[in-house]
């Protein structure tokens, strides 16, 4: 008889792709996908903690199962990922949700296999969480879910240790995998016909730091001179150490896509320097210039914290002048969010609730405001967009161009992966809607 996974992720990308990493190990123990968590045989939260609400998130959906394992004992429920990675928290999980099976980290993943055979054997649940011991794990096999685009891990953990931020203490220090297997993965990839490769880490530009054999930007042309037709997009860069080279390398090789996520947190120089970003807003503003130099055309997309302990009014306006002057492409914007063991949770002057939501409000207000006139720039031109799904509710083919717009169209063949030009008719917030050409 057939046996289901399914598997409920949240958080980044990187969590993402390690979400497609543990179907690999439940298609390896012969579990099959499934769409309705009723179905699963198995049930995997791959969680994250990076802000309260996504804990909340999973702690809701956690609880949501506990009719469903009563119904269905032998379902097993594991709960991965950032989440109990954190100190104490495995333990807390488990008194608070005794139900669930199997609880693992962020640097035992690849132990699921072992984990779920020792529980199939006893009652017991599997609480393993294991700190990071700096080696990096080549050869998993990831079961792939989002053809045509791959995401590629080039470095593991952070050492930034921005005051805000759990990352560093859940996902440990930064290592760098050998860019001789990062490139052997991305060919690999190609040859499958993948259409979109993503390089992933928490700060790619430092790839390398620490002994790894090249910079980033060496990297970053290495896969570019690859053969195929492909696209080549690279996930986060901390702009502390975005360089020209790199700049040089992005406006050099038309495989890699004119759009940068270059999150800058805040426009104040204070607060900035409280959350240890190592650089100020002029900094920020001559990195943006570098890039315009050599990537005119360079989508700029960011993420912005309001309500950082200590944020005053003028601090939170130099935030809005900052967005003003750079004018990006889109951004994602967050409410500081208290976590537990960082540095900034214990400083003083913790910003009310009201206020910080009144400051996202003005500032989501004014980034919409600035993406609708980036999106309404495409109106009337021809853009190329890889096709990624098929959308049933609206009845189109939806895909990305270049700068990361998604873009709807029509089409009566099966469009998946292929490279389409569209003309863009109408522009609709972040989304654009055109017709195939
Ligand atoms: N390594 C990446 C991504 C980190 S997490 C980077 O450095 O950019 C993604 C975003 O979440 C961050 O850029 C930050 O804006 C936000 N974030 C991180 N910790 C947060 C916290 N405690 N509260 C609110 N937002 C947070
Ligand atoms: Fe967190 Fe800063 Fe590292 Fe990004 S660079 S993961 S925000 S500590
Ligand atoms: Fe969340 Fe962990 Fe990513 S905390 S943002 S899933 S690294």
């Amino acid at each position: 008889m057939d046996k289901f996974y399914h598997i409920v992720t949240y958080g980044c990308q990187m969590n993402v792709h390690e979400s497609e990493k543990i179907a690999g190990i439940l298609s390896e123990l012969g579990y099959k996908s499934c769409g309705a968590i009723e179905e699963a045989d198995i049930v995997v939260f791959n969680t994250c903690c990076i802000r309260e609400n996504a804990e909340n998130h999973a702690y809701g959906n956690i609880g949501m199962l506990k009719k469903l394992k009563a119904a269905k004992r032998d379902m097993i429920i594991a709960v991965g990922g950032c989440l109990p990675q954190q100190i104490n928290k495995a333990g807390n999980l488990h008194e608070k949700f005794p139900y669930v099976d199997i609880i693992f980290g962020t640097h035992n993943l690849s132990k699921l296999k072992d984990y779920i055979v020792r529980k199939q054997s006893r009652r017991k649940a599997v609480i393993e969480i294991e700190e990071c011991d700096g080696r990096i794990e080549e050869g998993d096999k990831p079961l792939r879910a989002s053809y045509p685009n791959a995401w590629v891990n080039i470095t593991y953990g952070c050492n930034n240790f921005c005051t805000y931020c759990i990352v560093p203490y859940v996902r440990g220090r930064e290592r760098s995998r050998k860019s001789e297997n990062i490139i052997a993965e991305v060919k690999s990839l190609i040859e499958q016909g993948y259409k979109e490769i993503t390089l992933l880490g928490q700060n790619v530009n430092s790839y390398g730091n620490g002994g790894a054999d090249i910079p980033f930007y060496e990297l970053l042309e290495k896969v570019a001179l690859l053969d195929g037709n492909f696209r080549l997009r690279f996930m986060t860069s901390h702009p502390k150490d975005f360089s020209e080279e790199l700049a040089k390398i992005i406006a050099k090789y038309p495989k890699i896509c004119h759009c940068l996520h270059l999150p800058v947190q805040s426009g104040s120089d204070s607060i900035l320097a409280e959350m240890n970003r190592r650089y100020t807003s002029a900094d920020y503003l001559r990195k943006v210039e570098i890039l315009k130099k050599h990537v005119p055309d360079c989508a700029i997309t960011t993420d912005i914290i309001v309500g950082f302990p200590g944020e005053t009014e003028e601090d939170f306006k130099a935030t809005l002048e900052l967005v003003k002057k750079v004018d990006f492409a889109s951004a994602f914007t967050f409410i500081y969010s208290r976590r537990e063991g960082t540095k900034a949770a214990s400083m003083p002057d913790q910003i009310p609730e009201d206020i910080c939501k009144r400051r996202i409000m003005e500032l989501v207000e004014l980034v919409n405001a600035q993406t609708r006139v980036h999106s309404a720039k495409f109106v009337g031109q021809i853009v190329e967009v890889l096709c990624e799904d098929y959308d049933g509710k609206r009845g189109l083919y939806q895909g990305r161009n270049e700068y990361g717009r998604m873009v709807y169209f029509a089409s009566q063949n099966d469009e998946i992966g292929n490279f389409v030009q569209v003309k863009v008719n109408e522009a609709n917030g972040v989304s654009l809607f055109g017709d195939k050409v």
